[in-house]
């Protein structure tokens, strides 16, 4: 996938990473940049989720979440793009300049790595929380917008658990292409649900950890949490056999 890492390269020449650190530091850990995905990228994700429309997964919270997901092993079996996007050399240096973290990959076996959230019907949201991490360091999530609806908006507060600075509430449309990318212990956020009449709203999610160890316990919880709130029993514990 050198063309996919060269187009990335090619995309991020003229970004001011110096004032983009600065922006995501002083905007509370999180950085929001419309139009980063180039087209033809945006394109192959695209067709990935093509690709991948009938391994998504609904899934059904009662008061926090509904929705769709499509897991990092689904993605590893029938998407081209979206495993090498999270693999790019490129794309992984610049949110490492952004963060100022030493950014590693999730293990395999964990399947929020990189994973795709479908809102399709009425209703359809994700409650308010944060992007906890179960690893032993920090986790920083990428959000990367796919296809774009009015109703479901990804709002958040900056600084909410930081004393000394004032909590300030943001929200944004996740238009096709955009970037979001915060500290996941540190933004508290949601998405809006899905109104009646509206068309549906895709991402792509990513998540980066600073170190990949997760105490058994950890995992064990973390695997619960993913078989019934996003992916489903057979894709988290039905994989051991190597299916
Ligand atoms: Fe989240």
């Amino acid at each position: 996938m050198t063309k996919l890492n060269e187009a990335m390269e090619r995309s991020l020449e003229d970004r001011d990473v110096d004032a983009l650190r600065a922006e995501f530091e002083s905007g509370g850990r999180l950085l929001v940049i419309e139009d980063f995905l180039p087209t033809d990228l945006r394109d192959a994700a695209l067709a990935d989720l093509g690709r991948l429309r009938a391994q998504v997964h609904r899934n059904y919270v009662p008061r926090q979440k509904k929705g769709g997901s499509v897991s990092r092993h689904a993605i590893d079996r029938g998407g081209e793009m979206i495993g090498a996007l999270y693999r790019c050399p490129a794309l992984r240096e610049f949110l490492e300049e952004v963060s100022g973290a030493r950014l590693l990959d999730c293990p395999p076996e964990d399947p929020h790595t990189y994973a795709l959230y479908l809102y399709t019907e009425p209703g359809d949201h994700i409650g308010w929380h944060y992007d906890t991490s179960f690893y032993r360091g920090r986790r920083f999530t990428l959000l990367l917008g796919l296809v774009e609806n009015e109703s479901c908006r990804f709002e958040c507060e900056i600084n909410r658990r930081d004393e000394a600075r004032p909590t300030e509430s943001r929200d944004y449309v996740m238009k096709p292409g955009t970037l979001a990318f915060f500290d996941g212990d540190g933004l508290w956020h949601r998405v809006t649900k899905m109104a009646e009449g509206d068309g549906e709203r895709v991402v792509i999610t990513m998540e980066f950890v600073t170190d990949n160890s997760m105490h058994p316990w950890r995992r064990l919880i973390s695997n619960v949490k993913d078989a019934f709130a996003y992916f489903g029993v057979r894709e988290v514990f039905g994989r051991r056999a190597g299916a």
